[in-house]
C-alpha cells in the first residue's frame, strides 16, 4: 500500500479506503464484512469510509464490531451526514440539531470516540452555510471530529464554504467525496481545480464504476448472480451505468489492462489514482479476494500512452458536464 496526505492536511491516509456502502449490514452477511475488513487492513488499507445513512444505519454498526480491537491510532474512519436517518423531519440535512445528533449517532455505533474525517454528504440548501460549518468547527473543537470535509459540493459551494470559514476562523474543509472513474470525470473542470488551489483533496467513490469496469458485465446478457445488477438494493444504483454502448467499450479496455498485467478492476483504480488531486480511492467489496485484487492497484504508473488508449476507447461514453454535481433541490 501506498500512502497520500489528505488534502494539504497533516493526514496520512491510505491510496485505497474501503467503503462499504450496498453491501455492510444489506448485500453481503456479516461474515462475508467482517473477512473484506481483515483483508483490507492484512493488505494495508488503514482508511475507511461509511455513513450514517448506509443500510439504515447497520453498516456503521457492522463496520464497527469488524475494527473492534484493531489499534484506534492505526486507523482512519471517515462518516458522513445528511440523508434521513430516521422518519422526524429534523433526521436530516445539515442543521446544528441534526449535525450534533447524528455524529452522537455514528460514534456509537462505530464504537469509537472521534471520527477522523466527517463528511456533509450532500449541500443542504435548507440550512445556512454559516450554520453548518459552525456545526462542523464545535464538533472538531469538542474532539468528536478531527477534520471536516464534504461529498458531491460543487466548486461554487466549496469556495462559499471556504470563504466563511476564513471569515469566521473556522476549521477549513479538506476534501471533497465525489465519484470519480474513468467513465464519470465530471469533477475535472471545476471542482478539481478549485481544490488543487485551495488544499482540498479528492476521495472518489466508485472508481470501478461499481463493478461495471471489472468487464464482468457483458452488453446483451444476464449479469453474473450475487453481482451488485442483482441486488435488490444495489440494481438501483448500478442500472443507469448499464447501458450496452458503456458495457460494449468498457470490454474494449480488456487488451490495455493485459498489455500492463493489470486485472480490469486494477486498471481502474489505477486510473484515478493517476490525478494528483485524488488523495485516496474508495472501493467496495463483496468478497475478501476482491479487496486482495483492488489493492494491487496502489502505486501503479500509467504512462501518457496508456491514458490516450483508455480515452480513445471510452470517449463517447466518458461523462464530463460540471453540472451532473447536484444535491437534492429540497431536503430528502
Ligand atoms: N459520497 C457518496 O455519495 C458516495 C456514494 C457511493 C459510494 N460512496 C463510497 O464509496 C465506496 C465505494 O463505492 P462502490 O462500492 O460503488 O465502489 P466500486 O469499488 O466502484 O464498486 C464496488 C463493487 O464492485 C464489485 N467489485 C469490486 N471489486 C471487484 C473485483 N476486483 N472484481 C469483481 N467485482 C468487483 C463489487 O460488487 P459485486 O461483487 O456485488 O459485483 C463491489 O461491491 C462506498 O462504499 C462508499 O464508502 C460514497
Amino acid at each position: 500500500m501506498e500512502y497520500r496526505h489528505l488534502g494539504r492536511s497533516g493526514l496520512m491516509v491510505s491510496e485505497i479506503s474501503y467503503g462499504n456502502w450496498i453491501t455492510h449490514g444489506s448485500q453481503v452477511e456479516e461474515d462475508a464484512a467482517v473477512e473484506c475488513v481483515r483483508a483490507a487492513l492484512d493488505e494495508g488499507i488503514t482508511t475507511f469510509d461509511t455513513a450514517d445513512v448506509y443500510a439504515g444505519t447497520r453498516a456503521e454498526e457492522v463496520l464497527g464490531r469488524a475494527l473492534k480491537g484493531v489499534r484506534r491510532e492505526s486507523l482512519e474512519i471517515f462518516t458522513k451526514v445528511y440523508w434521513p436517518t430516521g422518519e422526524g423531519k429534523n433526521d436530516r440535512g445539515l442543521s446544528r440539531k441534526h449535525i450534533t445528533e447524528s455524529i452522537n449517532g455514528s460514534l456509537r455505533r462505530l464504537q469509537t470516540d472521534y471520527v477522523d474525517l466527517y463528511q456533509a454528504h450532500r449541500y443542504d440548501v435548507e440550512t445556512p452555510l454559516e450554520e453548518t460549518l459552525r456545526a462542523f468547527d464545535d464538533l472538531v473543537r469538542q474532539g468528536k471530529v478531527l477534520y471536516v470535509g464534504v461529498s458531491e459540493w460543487t466548486a461554487d459551494q466549496i469556495a462559499r464554504a471556504l470563504k466563511i470559514a476564513d471569515e469566521m476562523g473556522f476549521d477549513r474543509l479538506v476534501s471533497n467525496q465525489p465519484q470519480y472513474s474513468m467513465l464519470w470525470r465530471v469533477i475535472e473542470s471545476e471542482v478539481v481545480p478549485l481544490c488543487e488551489k485551495e488544499g482540498l483533496g479528492q476521495i472518489v467513490w466508485s472508481p470501478i464504476a461499481q463493478g461495471v469496469l471489472t468487464g464482468k458485465y457483458l452488453p446483451g446478457q444476464p449479469p453474473p448472480a450475487g453481482s451488485r445488477a442483482t441486488d435488490s438494493t444495489g440494481s438501483g444504483f448500478i442500472n443507469r451505468l448499464m447501458r450496452d454502448d458503456v458495457l460494449r467499450r468498457v470490454q474494449d479496455l480488456k487488451p490495455i489492462a493485459a498489455d500492463l498485467g493489470l486485472s480490469m478492476a486494477q486498471l481502474a483504480v489505477a486510473w484515478v489514482l493517476q490525478n494528483p488531486n485524488v488523495s485516496s480511492a474508495i472501493v467496495g467489496a463483496t468478497k475478501p479476494e476482491q479487496v486482495r485484487d483492488n489493492v494491487k492497484a496502489a502505486g501503479v504508473k500509467l504512462d501518457a500512452e496508456v491514458l490516450k488508449k483508455i480515452d480513445d476507447v471510452l470517449e463517447p461514453v466518458v461523462e464530463r458536464d460540471p453540472a451532473k454535481t447536484v444535491s437534492p433541490s429540497s431536503r430528502p
